[in-house]
């Protein structure tokens, strides 16, 4: 099947059921009763990849190549530029191989000719088709997507990942903008993450569990039934965060993706390590369920409520969750003490005087 229709049946299948959402149920912020500072100071200014951001949010990859995907990009486009959020276009390998394909990712630099717009490959691409990627939506950054598990359930995908860390170093060094190593779902463990930071990408995108599962998807698109428990592969977000948070050490930026749809949870995501937070399967199902206006309204709901649980943990922006102590119970506790990953140093963080 030629890839640009994938991507419209990928469409398909997110339409399917109301998007899942990642379980930070194990993850509890201390109020704080005494949060001395000004509501009208508490800042969502986020600093990654160099710059400043107005907020932690940014419109993860979705789609590109087909007549669909140019319609969704223009409109997810669009939001970000209202919203002010950076966003991804999906993978632009249909557009290297059919130049036809172009007018589909260049739609989103016309929308918002002054965004942030990172460009999209795969790990199986040399560095001169990253560096093609970039021009052809001049693009701020380039995500590189890791998707091995979703590769091998595809009737058509690829099987052979031999030199994908050589490549991947070779196109973090070769690219004239920041490169983000990213998953797509299943998640980045420590000793991945070591592996990555070494290679010098500038950030990491832990892609995690619990949010769009592309098992599940690709299951449904060969009819494939897959095992329950193997449909459940992959690490959740939150316990990723952690993983690759000690892993990628203070160097390497890193992204909480995966299922973050609430204001709580992006608020535990910082806390846990994230620097900035990204959504796919939840806003391109909103936009295309209630329209783009809905997905404003609900990006800016969504940035009000977050500024309000940084007040309540007595921050005042996102960098500052990280000195916020939260406690860590069930199992994603006991998986961290397991990986020596002491849940204990999170529960007794000093916390913030302000
Ligand atoms: C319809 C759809 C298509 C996607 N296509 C791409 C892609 O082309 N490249 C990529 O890196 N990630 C792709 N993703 C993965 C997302 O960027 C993200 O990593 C993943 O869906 C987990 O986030 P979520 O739970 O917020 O959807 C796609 C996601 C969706 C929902």
């Amino acid at each position: 099947m030629p890839r640009a229709h994938r991507k419209d049946e990928h469409i398909y299948y997110i339409m399917q059921n109301a998007p899942h959402q990642a379980d930070f149920s194990d993850i509890s912020l201390v109020h704080n009763c005494l949060p001395d500072q000004d509501f009208g100071r508490v800042s969502l200014e986020a600093a990654y990849l160099g710059r400043t951001f107005r907020s932690p949010l940014f419109i993860n990859a979705v789609t590109g190549g087909t007549r669909l995907a140019l319609k969704i990009n223009a409109a997810l486009a669009d939001v970000a530029r209202q919203c002010g959020l950076p966003m991804a276009v999906g993978s632009q390998m249909a557009a290297i191989e059919d130049i036809s394909a172009e007018a589909s990712f260049k739609v989103v630099r016309r929308v918002n000719p002054g965004g942030v717009i990172w460009a999209n490959i795969g790990s199986y691409a040399a560095p001169e088709i990253a560096l093609k990627a970039i021009k052809m939506i001049k693009a701020d950054g380039l995500q590189v997507h890791l998707n091995a598990p979703q590769e091998l359930l595809m009737t058509d995908g690829d099987r052979n990942f031999e030199g994908m860390i050589g490549r991947i170093g070779k196109i973090a060094a070769n690219a004239d903008v920041p490169v983000i190593a990213k998953e797509v779902g299943f998640g980045i463990a420590r000793e991945q993450a070591g592996i990555l930071a070494g290679l010098k990408v500038a950030a990491i995108d832990v892609g995690g569990r619990g949010g769009t599962n592309f098992l599940a998807i690709e299951s449904s698109r060969s009819g494939r039934k897959l095992p329950a428990d193997l449909s459940a592969w992959g690490i959740p977000t939150a316990i990723s965060l952690v993983e690759a948070a000690a892993g990628a050490g203070e160097k390497t930026d890193l992204f909480a993706s995966g299922g973050m749809h609430t204001a709580l949870d992006i608020a535990k995501a910082l806390a846990l390590g994230a620097g900035a937070v990204g959504m796919a399967g939840y806003p391109v199902y909103h936009l295309l369920k209630y329209g783009s206006k809905a997905l404003v309204k609900k990006i800016d709901r969504i940035e009000n409520e977050l500024r309000i649980i940084l007040m309540l943990a007595g921050a005042k922006k996102p960098a500052e969750m990280q000195k916020v102590p939260l406690v860590i119970t069930g199992h994603t506790a006991e998986w961290m003490q397991r990986r020596g990953l002491g849940p204990d140093t999170f529960a007794r963080r000093p916390g913030l005087v302000n």
